[in-house]
């Protein structure tokens, strides 16, 4: 049975391949038409050399100069060499366009719209060719404003898994988005969009983890829940969920249901506006301390407005901790745009 292959670009692009256990990634690219970075195809010239970020695989034979001993343990290995045991994650050294491929289009039938409050909104999509998508949890596409030349990026909200997709949209005055779903929006409409992408998606657990929320961030964290539901993680997962007001809380229930469901899984949230009736009110920071991180022994997700995500880097800073892996993703509610900045990992 051929393993699936997530080939993740610099441009935060992701093409999904089939691979079966006796051939390489770089057999299996080139059939699917993807031409990731590739010189001797035979080990020796470093050329193919990405980093694995989950999954299992057998790295085949190569030299030292094309792949240290002390890179292969941290990850890194040869497309043209390896053959996978299990499905994987490659974080590929192009962009999707010098590979000749690009983001996916999928078209889908708006399938329901849940108001949570006046600030928030869930759309949930029947997607035409379901299993002709793929994403990690975590990533995000970009949908096309019925009605308008504009697009938005919005993050799954749903686990891979799910037959529908769903997002959640935070909504601002004169947003475009905001204005169809507040508006014109009708069950049954055509929705096109493109993707996925994003680097901020979760990795295989093999410590502790932090996720933090901010706002409708809580998005691309309830994709990697829903996962963590069905694959049990081996470590506790805590998330910290803040925001604005009362009314910006959503899915307190659906954290709940996982709290129960999921092993080592605790949350807590908090409220900034002082006249909540949160039980922590103030930022997400107020909640975290060296503890909380596992004094540098956790992983932590990221991802809310830009004001918080720095506000976060700052404290983790104050606190003298260094994570042992950070991977971020800001937002900007802006008023006439919701645009998600490419997002990124790396040593906070
Ligand atoms: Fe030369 Fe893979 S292409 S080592």
């Amino acid at each position: 049975m051929p393993f699936q292959v997530a080939l993740n670009f610099e441009d935060g692009i992701t093409r999904f391949i089939e691979c079966r256990p006796e051939e390489t990634v770089a057999e299996a690219a080139y059939k699917a038409r993807i031409n990731i970075p590739l010189d001797c195809r035979d080990g020796a010239c470093g050329t193919c050399k990405s980093r694995c970020e989950s999954g299992s695989y057998d790295g085949g034979d190569y030299i030292d100069e094309a792949l240290s001993e002390d890179e292969a343990r941290h990850g890194y290995c040869l497309p043209c060499q390896m053959t996978p045991h299990s499905d994987l994650v490659l974080r590929i050294p192009s962009t999707s366009a010098a590979a000749k491929t690009g983001a996916a289009a999928h078209t889908a039938q708006l399938a329901a719209i849940r108001r949570h409050s006046a600030t928030t909104v869930e759309f949930t999509l029947d997607v035409d060719d379901r299993d002709g998508l793929d994403f990690l949890p975590g990533q995000y596409v970009n949908v096309a404003v019925p009605g308008t030349a504009k697009s938005r990026s919005y993050s799954f909200s749903s686990g891979p898994h799910r037959r529908q997709v769903s997002f959640l949209v935070r909504i601002v005055e004169g947003g475009a988005m905001s204005g169809y779903l507040s508006e014109r929006a009708r069950v049954g409409d055509r929705i096109e969009f493109t993707g996925p992408m994003g680097s901020f998606y979760l990795r295989e657990l093999t410590r502790p983890a932090l996720l933090l929320a901010g706002g409708t961030g809580l998005a691309p964290l309830l994709s990697m829940l829903d996962r963590l539901a069905r694959q049990p993680p081996a470590h506790p997962v805590h998330l910290l969920y803040g925001v604005t007001s009362d009314q910006d809380l959503v899915h307190l229930d659906t954290l709940d249901d996982h709290a129960e469901a999921i092993p080592g899984f605790t949350f807590d949230h908090c409220v900034a506006d002082p006249s909540s009736n949160a039980r922590t009110k103030g930022f997400v920071t107020n909640l975290m301390d060296a503890g909380t991180l596992h004094h540098g022994g956790a992983d932590v997700y990221l991802c809310g407005p830009p004001a918080m995500v720095e506000a976060v880097r700052g404290h983790i800073a104050t606190l003298g901790v260094t994570p042992a892996g950070f991977h971020y993703e800001k937002f900007t509610p802006a008023t006439t745009v919701v645009h998600k900045a490419s997002p990124s990992a790396e040593a906070a």
